[in-house]
């Protein structure tokens, strides 16, 4: 088998919202492809980052009063912790606002202007006085001008579930202050796409599922839309080169963000981008919601085939998550977020129950919470869980823990179950993660009636060597259906080959027989689901969005706007979840315990405090610390402190700077100085 190079990559999620389990089909499915591609051996590498830029998330950062970079700050982490929980195996999670990203959108835009490809139209928006800032669709509100229903966002109304433009809103009024906003024009960039007619519509069926296709070839009936890639200041994102006060809209620099995460990810581990993206026997696929295929079957191929960029190899289109056969909703507490269901229940049920029903077609799923806890109680922990916790457990008690040789009937049945591993393989190629749920389902069946024909419980009271022969059968069984099973459910799987002694497995691993042996100690598996749980859940979500319901008052907007940033984003890169430092690069850092001796605030600058500092050295250190509105100076005379000894003197606008003192960032943007908990000699070392 020819190993296969594979780039994968889920839509990047909003830094401002929450995670929730409409999300998780998406991500979750991705997962499940990814681990299914590394367990066949090829080199598939599985991308996503925060997608950071934008107005709601400048607006969101405004109403809490502190920058869109604390706010994006914060919301990773959260986020890394929530896909932690629900076993995503990433080999980079980053943010679009990153350096790789910012050069790589704006290569390729200067590409695309370069070849006459961007022009300039003139368009009239709402824009509101009161905040400065020009008004997307969904900051703008009124009187539907269809059906006169009130409340209504500038994109559509969800009354009548007409259309429209912002600007045909009755009576509209801005969303964030509540302000009449006014007409004004301004200029803005367009990425032109009809010129792109006949590549998008040979592009477009060769690269996505039919009913993907067709959808969008329904646009090919009229002149494409040009794209408007640019919006006006205030604005969180990155500045268009050559402008004045513009910024990329969020949309243009999102998908690059696949790239420049892949490109952080290469550079780690030695390689380019190019040698994966443009290599061309790599496959790039993106796996989406049926809600944002305009922007990845249309804008961004066009975009990357025309600024010298190869486009993906397949975009694999998913339907969205229904809750008992309804549209989540917020009232009914169907809405749940991913941290609100890791309050109540485990990541792996969910993980097995969206493989029982994902089926790699485009159509919606459905979570239908009664037959969500009869599949994990009755399937996973019922039928497939049970032979090995019944089977490990009866092996270790009465058969002194080791395995013999499978009786005759285990021996057929296991390779029959095993000549249909092929099926169960190409199902996961296809995505058909159901149909590869059905087959392991009928595998446990069977194993299921053996077990019970053979009745080991009883048989052990007269033959140990036959209930051995049996027992060794049904392990054996179940280590097939764990093999399986292992990219639904990796740390699962990981107990097994822990439970059997064995090396991380591959789906080579089936071939193998486990006889003779001894094996360990069964470590608990999966839990049943009470149903409680699951109502609680729902309860909760009621609750989470009565809290979250709150709308953005005067004084919150106010506050906001003295904090905004019209300055272009500053390029932070929380910690990726993959990136590490060595023990000798830590052990480069000369941190030590100093005591302040003086401390003063310096003239000229709102952030600094200059600081001397006893370093166990002859003379103090001079140190100019950024820490000023979290410290009154005289507080911090005598405190101890930690510092970085060993940084290179900087020279400053107000002198030089010897060092760097420790601190950490509250979620609200202030300082915390590390201190040593007891007092201790200044000089001493940190390790
Ligand atoms: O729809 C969304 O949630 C977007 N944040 C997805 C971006 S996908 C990619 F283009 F970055
Ligand atoms: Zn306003």
């Amino acid at each position: 088998m020819e190993k296969r190079k594979i780039v994968v990559t889920s839509a990047l999620p909003y830094a401002n919202g929450a995670l929730h389990l409409g999300h998780l089909v998406e991500y979750l499915q991705t997962d499940f492809w990814v681990r299914y591609q590394k367990m066949m051996g090829h080199d598939c590498v599985y991308v996503c980052a925060d997608d950071t830029h934008g107005t709601p998330i400048m607006i969101r950062a405004r109403k809490e009063g502190i920058t869109p970079e604390a706010l994006i700050n914060r919301s990773y982490r959260a986020r890394v912790k929530e896909f932690g929980a629900f076993e995503m195996g990433f080999d980079l999670y980053g943010s679009t606002n990153c350096d790789e990203n910012r050069a790589l959108s704006e290569s390729i835009y200067l590409r695309l202007k370069e070849r006459g490809l961007i022009s300039r139209r003139s368009v009239e928006q709402l824009y509101c006085e009161h905040c400065g800032m020009f008004l997307p669709g969904r900051f703008v509100k009124g009187t539907c001008p269809k059906c006169g229903a009130k409340d209504q966002y500038g994109d559509g109304c969800e009354v009548c579930n007409a259309t429209y433009n912002a600007n045909e809103l009755v009576e509209p009024y801005c969303a964030v202050c509540g302000g009449k906003p006014v007409m004004r024009a301004s200029e803005q960039l367009f990425f032109e796409l009809e010129p792109f007619r006949d590549f998008l519509k040979a592009w477009i069926p060769a690269h996505t599922d039919a009913a993907t296709a067709g959808k969008l070839l329904e646009w090919f009936n009229e002149p494409l839309r040009g794209w408007n890639i640019s919006r006006d200041k205030p604005y969180f994102g990155f500045a268009i080169p050559g402008e004045q006060d513009k910024f990329f809209y969020v949309w243009l620099d999102a998908p690059v963000g696949y790239m420049a995460t892949l490109e952080r990810w290469a550079k780690a581990r030695g390689e380019t981008l190019e040698a994966w993206w443009q290599d061309p026997k790599a496959e790039v696929y993106h796996f989406i919601g049926k809600d944002i295929i305009r922007f990845h079957c249309l804008f961004w191929p066009a975009l990357l085939e025309n600024a010298g960029w190869r486009t993906p190899t397949q975009v694999f289109v998913h339907g969205f998550l229904q809750v008992n056969g309804e549209k989540m909703s917020k009232s009914k507490g169907t809405f749940v977020s991913a941290a609100t269901y890791l309050k109540h229940l485990p990541a792996q049920a969910l993980r097995f129950y969206y493989a029982c029903k994902l089926n790699g077609t485009v159509d919606d799923m459905d979570l239908n919470l009664q037959d969500f806890v009869g599949r994990v109680n009755s399937d996973l922990v019922g039928k497939i869980t049970n032979l090995a916790s019944r089977g490990a457990q009866m092996i270790n008690k009465s058969c002194g823990g080791t395995l013999g040789a499978m009786d005759l009937e285990s021996r057929a049945l296991l390779a029959e179950c095993r000549a249909q591993l092929p099926e169960v393989l190409a199902a996961y190629e296809k995505r058909d993660f159901c149909r590869a749920m059905v087959l392991v389902r009928e595998w446990a069946d069977k194993a299921n009636q053996l077990f019970d024909a053979k009745m080991p419980w009883k048989l052990v009271k007269e033959d140990v060597e036959a209930t051995r022969a049996v027992l060794t059968g049904t392990l054996n069984l179940f280590r097939l259906m764990a093999i399986a099973l292992k990219p639904i459910l990796p740390s699962y799987t990981e107990k097994v080959e822990k439970l059997f002694g064995e090396a991380p497995y591959t789906f080579a691993d089936a071939e193998k027989r486990l006889e003779g042996g001894a094996i360990g100690a069964y470590e608990h598996l999966a839990a049943r689901i009470d149903p409680k749980a699951v109502e609680a859940m729902v309860e909760a979500s009621k609750e989470t969005l009565k809290e979250t319901a709150k709308t953005l008052t005067e004084k919150d907007a106010k506050k906001g706007a003295r904090q905004l940033a019209t300055k272009p984003a500053e390029t932070v890169f929380p910690e990726p979840l993959a990136e590490t430092i060595s023990i000798e690069d830590f052990a480069k850092v000369d941190l030590r315990v100093a005591t302040v001796l003086t401390a003063e605030a310096v003239e000229g600058s709102d952030k600094l405090l200059h600081l001397t500092l006893d370093v166990g050295e002859a003379k103090p250190r001079n140190v100019f610390a950024g820490i000023r509105k979290s410290y009154a100076p005289e507080a911090l005379i005598g405190q101890q402190v930690v510092m970085v000894a060993n940084l290179a003197p900087r020279k400053m606008r107000f002198g030089v700077s010897e060092g760097m003192i420790v601190a950490s960032t509250d979620p609200d943007g202030s300082f915390r100085v590390m201190q040593p908990v007891t007092p201790t000699a200044p000089g001493a070392r940190l390790h």
